[in-house]
């Protein structure tokens, strides 16, 4: 922690709630309709599954979810709850904030702020540091934050992002810090880029997917080289015990932490030795359902908390395209060991159908009639 988180009051996760669609598709599925080796999307990207929505199923839905999950194992009433924040890029409305839905699914009004954030895949973020700084101001006194990161990621048929595609919510309660501290000092990087983005009234994104994974490379280099500082690179990043970032797909994460090793002039070996222990094994759950844009980073830092023992430390980066970026740090509070919400990724992963080519072919059809 740093001196400044030391002297901050604590604040952090009080409770965790996640929820992923009922449908899934192996992407080798999806290689037998593109022609593609599959082996291309396994091992060339690191996919496995993707998540998908039926047509009457998506962002809202799984947000609520998530938000039922993380009230039910939270000790707190919906009474304390004086702040609603969803950071999505799936808004169902250019107007009305996709927290209204979800306010209205739970029963909650009165003197609550319910608002939507946006900013691609860090939109979950800044929500959820926007919860926190209103926390750490005393605007909120004795009331929580509920924040949910939502999405939906479809691409058009055949585009190359086709394979990374996914979905899932992850909601947060902002309060005591029970499962986590998160520290109030941050490392944020934003450069003005067009390397995905989705112009109004286009129903899927435009991706220059390379162009991406330099712009995710540059912002990761410079967060981590700002919370490395002074100190001995190796050291700061071997101490922690897993290093979270979001997931497009894996192997985009493995390429940007290989880039910001060679910028602390590590070899091949470190980095991936580093890789290996505190980062790949994060993924788990991104792999079953694939990129869930603001959800992706919240899923990975979920995956990661669970277990951990009081005190140990995880960085979290976060990386939305336009760009804007941000390393956080968080502390393992005394419930982290339990991992409790680990038991919705179990049961949405043992309940979900598996579909096929075909399936994949009649949903996209049925969402794009569903959408006319
Ligand atoms: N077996 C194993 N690997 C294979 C393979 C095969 N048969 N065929 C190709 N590959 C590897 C390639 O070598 C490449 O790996 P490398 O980059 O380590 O060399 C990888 O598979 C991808 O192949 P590539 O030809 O680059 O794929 P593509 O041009 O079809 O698309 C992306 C790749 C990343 C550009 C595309 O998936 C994309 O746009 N994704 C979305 C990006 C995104 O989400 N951006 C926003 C992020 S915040």
């Amino acid at each position: 922690m740093t001196a400044h988180a030391a002297t901050s009051p604590s604040i952090g996760l009080a409770s965790i709630g996640l929820s992923l669609p009922p449908l899934a598709l192996p992407v080798e599925e999806l290689a037998k309709l593109r022609g593609q080796d599959p082996q291309k999307y396994t091992l060339g990207l690191g996919c496995q599954e993707m998540a998908l929505c039926p047509p009457d199923f998506g962002a809202v839905e799984m947000a609520v979810e998530a938000a039922k999950r993380a009230l039910g194992r939270w000790d707190g009433d919906l009474g304390r709850i004086g702040m609603i924040v969803v950071g999505t890029e799936s808004a169902v409305d250019m107007s009305r904030p996709l927290s209204a839905w979800v306010a209205e699914e739970l029963g909650l009004r009165g003197a609550v702020r319910s608002y939507e954030v946006k900013h691609a895949c860090y939109g979950g973020t800044v929500a959820l540091r926007q919860a926190l700084e209103w926390k750490l101001s005393g605007a909120a006194g004795d009331k929580a934050a509920l924040v949910i990161a939502t999405d939906v990621a479809l691409y058009a048929l055949s585009d190359p992002g086709e394979p990374t595609q996914g979905a899932g919510a992850v909601a947060m309660i902002v309060d005591q810090p029970d499962i986590a501290v998160i520290d109030p000092m941050s490392y944020p990087w934003s450069e003005p880029a067009f390397d995905f983005w989705r112009p109004v009234g286009e129903s899927f994104p435009r991706v220059d997917g390379k162009f991406s994974l330099d712009c995710y490379k540059k912002a990761a280099e410079n967060c981590f080289r700002a919370f490395v500082g002074d100190d001995d690179a190796q050291q700061k990043l071997s101490a922690l015990a897993a290093i979270c970032f979001h997931v497009p797909f894996p192997k985009m994460v493995k390429k940007a932490f290989l880039h910001v090793g060679e910028s602390f002039g590590w070899d091949y070996e470190l980095s991936n030795q580093i890789f290996s222990q505190k980062i790949d094994p994060n993924m788990g759950w991104n792999r079953q359902c694939g990129n869930a844009y603001t959800a992706s980073l919240w899923m990975s830092v979920a995956e990661a908390l669970a277990g951990l023992d009081e005190g140990q430390q995880i960085t979290a980066f976060s990386y939305g395209s336009g760009f804007g970026a941000e390393l956080l740090t968080l502390t393992a509070g005394p419930e982290a060991a339990t991992g409790a919400w680990t038991a919705d990724i179990e049961h949405d992963l043992a309940n979900r159908e598996h579909i096929d080519a075909a399936g994949y072919e009649s949903l996209r059809d049925a969402r794009l009639a569903a959408s006319a």
